[in-house]
C-alpha cells in the first residue's frame, strides 16, 4: 500500500507519495506540488531536503551511525586499507584479492602529473594557502586530458575518476613542498596510497625516505574517516556542478572550494587555532562564556553537526587514534590534547551544549593527530580534501549514471520589489 502525505491549501488537497529507502526516514516526493497547488517547498540550506537518492553512505544522526555501502565506519577504519575503501565507494563492493591487486596497480600507474603542471605551482606565491593551489591545479587538470573528456562514455568516466583519486595526493604533497621551497618528491610504485603521500610530503631528494608504519597507519585511517559523508556541503557542490555536465575535474575543484570554509572542512585548522588561543585549561570557562554569547560570533570549533545530534562516530575513532599515535610517537603528555579533552569534558557537561546536542565532530581531534605527526596546520584541510576526493568522485559518478539525471536548479522565495518603472537619473 503506497503511503501518502496530504497537503491542503484552502479548498484544495493534494496527495503526495511517501517513499521509503533501505534505512533512515521516509521522504515525501513533492515534485508535483507546483503543478497541483501552485506552491514550492521552502528549506533554506536544504537541511531537511533529500536532494537525491544514493547507495554510497548512510548516516543516522540520532544514533551516531555511519555506513559506507553498508559497512560500519569503525570496521573499515580498523581493518581496511584506504585503497579498499576507494574501490568500495566507487564500485559498491569490497574488492576480491584479484580485483584489489589490479585496482592498486591501476591507481599507482596514474599518480604522476603532466610535467607542464609543475609550472602551475610557480605561479603561486610561496606563502599561498595550499587549498588555493589545490583548487587551481585540480580545476586545470581537465586541460590535460582531452582523451577522456566525454563523460557520457563509461570508460572515460572511470578513467577520470581514477586520475583524480590517484593524482590528488601528488598535487596535495607538491602544494606543501612548494610552500616550503623544497624539491618535489615523485610518487613511488612500491608504496601504498598513505605511504606515498607521506613520502611525497616529507621525503627529501638527498636521502631515502623511511616509512614510519605508525604514521602511515594513522594516515590510512584518517583518509578512511574523511572519505565520504552523504550530501554534505562540498559533495552537494560537486553534484550540483556535475548536473550541468561540467567535467569531473572542474566539479572536484568546486568541491575543494566549498570544503575550504571554516564551517566545513576548514574546521580542523580552526580547532587548532582555537586551542592555541585558549592556551590553558584555566581559560576554558571564559572561552565558553564567549561561545554562549551570540554577539561574540565565537563558535566552539570541532563541535556540532547538521546531522549528528549524538557523537560523530568518526570523532570517537579519531580520539582513540589520537591516543595511539601520541603514545606510539612517545609523546607522553601533549598539552593540546590535554586541553582538548578538558574542553570536551567541560562542554559535554554544560547545559548550553547538551541542550543543543552539540558533540565533537570529526574535526575536533584530527588536527591534534596531524600536528603530532608533523603535518602543518595549513595542510589539515588539504588532507581532508585529498580523502574526500574519493567521496566526491564516487558521488559524481553515481549522479551522472542516475537514470533521468537532470540539471539541478533550486527555486526561491522572492522578497524583493514588485515590478516598478525605470526613473531617469535626473529625476531620482
Ligand atoms: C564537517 O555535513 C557534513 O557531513 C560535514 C562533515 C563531512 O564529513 O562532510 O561532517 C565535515 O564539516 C564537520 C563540521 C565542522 N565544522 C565545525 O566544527 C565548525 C563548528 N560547528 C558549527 O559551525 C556548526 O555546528 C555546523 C556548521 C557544523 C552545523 O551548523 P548548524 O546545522 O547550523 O548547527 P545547529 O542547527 O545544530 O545549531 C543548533 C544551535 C544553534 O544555536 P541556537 O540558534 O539554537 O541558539 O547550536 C548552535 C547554533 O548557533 N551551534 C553552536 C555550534 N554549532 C551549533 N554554538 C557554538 N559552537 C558551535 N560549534
Amino acid at each position: 500500500m503506497q503511503k501518502v502525505a496530504t497537503i491542503s491549501i484552502g479548498e484544495k488537497t493534494v496527495e503526495m507519495p511517501v517513499i521509503s529507502g533501505t534505512l533512515g526516514q521516509d521522504v515525501i516526493d513533492i515534485r508535483k506540488l507546483p503543478a497541483e497547488l501552485n506552491v514550492f517547498s521552502f528549506d533554506p540550506g536544504y537541511g531537511e531536503t533529500a536532494s537525491c537518492n544514493s547507495k554510497i553512505t548512510f548516516i543516522n544522526g540520532e544514533k551516531g551511525i555511519l555506513l559506507h555501502r553498508g559497512y560500519p565506519i569503525g570496521q573499515l577504519a580498523e581493518h581496511a586499507s584506504f585503497e579498499e575503501v576507494i574501490y568500495l565507494l566507487l564500485h559498491g563492493e569490497l574488492p576480491t584479492e584479484k580485483e584489489y591487486k589490479s585496482f592498486k596497480h591501476t591507481l599507482i600507474t596514474h599518480t604522476l602529473l603532466h610535467e607542464q603542471i609543475r609550472n602551475f605551482f610557480n605561479g603561486f606565491r610561496r606563502d599561498a594557502h595550499p587549498m588555493a593551489i589545490l583548487c587551481g591545479t585540480v580545476g586545470a587538470l581537465s586541460a590535460f586530458y582531452p582523451d577522456a573528456s566525454d563523460i557520457t562514455v563509461p570508460a572515460h568516466r572511470e578513467l577520470a575518476a581514477i586520475r583524480l583519486i590517484a593524482k590528488i595526493p601528488t598535487i596535495t604533497a607538491w602544494a606543501y613542498k612548494y610552500t616550503q621551497g623544497e624539491a618535489f618528491i615523485y610518487p613511488r610504485n612500491d608504496l601504498n596510497y598513505a605511504e606515498n603521500f607521506l613520502s611525497m610530503m616529507f621525503g627529501l631528494r638527498s636521502e631515502e625516505y623511511r616509512i614510519n608504519p605508525i604514521l602511515s597507519r594513522a594516515i590510512n585511517r584518517i583518509l578512511i574517516l574523511h572519505a565520504d559523508h552523504e550530501q554534505n556541503a562540498s559533495t552537494s557542490t560537486v553534484r550540483l556542478a556535475g548536473s550541468t555536465g561540467a567535467n569531473p575535474f572542474a566539479c572536484v575543484a568546486a568541491g575543494i572550494a566549498a570544503l575550504w570554509g571554516p564551517a566545513h572542512g576548514g574546521a580542523n585548522e580552526a580547532v587548532l587555532k582555537m586551542l592555541t588561543h585558549i592556551g590553558k585549561k584555566e581559560n576554558i570557562p571564559s572561552f565558553l562564556a564567549q561561545v554562549k554569547d551570540k554577539n561574540s560570533g565565537v563558535k566552539l570549533m570541532g563541535f556540532g553537526h547538521r546531522v549528528y545530534k549524538n557523537f560523530d562516530p568518526r570523532a570517537k575513532i579519531m580520539q582513540k587514534t589520537c591516543h595511539e599515535v601520541l603514545a606510539e610517537l612517545g609523546i607522553k603528555d601533549d598539552p593540546l590534547l590535554d586541553l582538548a579533552m578538558e574542553l570536551e569534558n567541560v562542554a559535554l557537561s554544560d547545559e548550553y551544549f547538551v541542550q543543543r546536542k552539540l558533540y565533537p565532530n570529526v574535526d575536533f581531534y584530527s588536527g591534534i593527530i596531524l600536528k603530532a605527526m608533523g603535518i602543518p596546520t595549513s595542510m589539515f584541510t588539504p588532507l581532508f580534501a585529498l580523502a574526500r576526493t574519493t567521496g566526491w568522485v564516487s558521488q559524481w559518478k553515481e549522479m551522472i549514471e542516475e537514470p533521468g539525471q537532470r540539471i539541478s536548479r533550486p527555486r526561491q522565495l522572492y522578497t524583493g520589489y514588485a515590478e516598478r518603472q525605470f526613473v531617469p537619473i535626473e529625476k531620482r
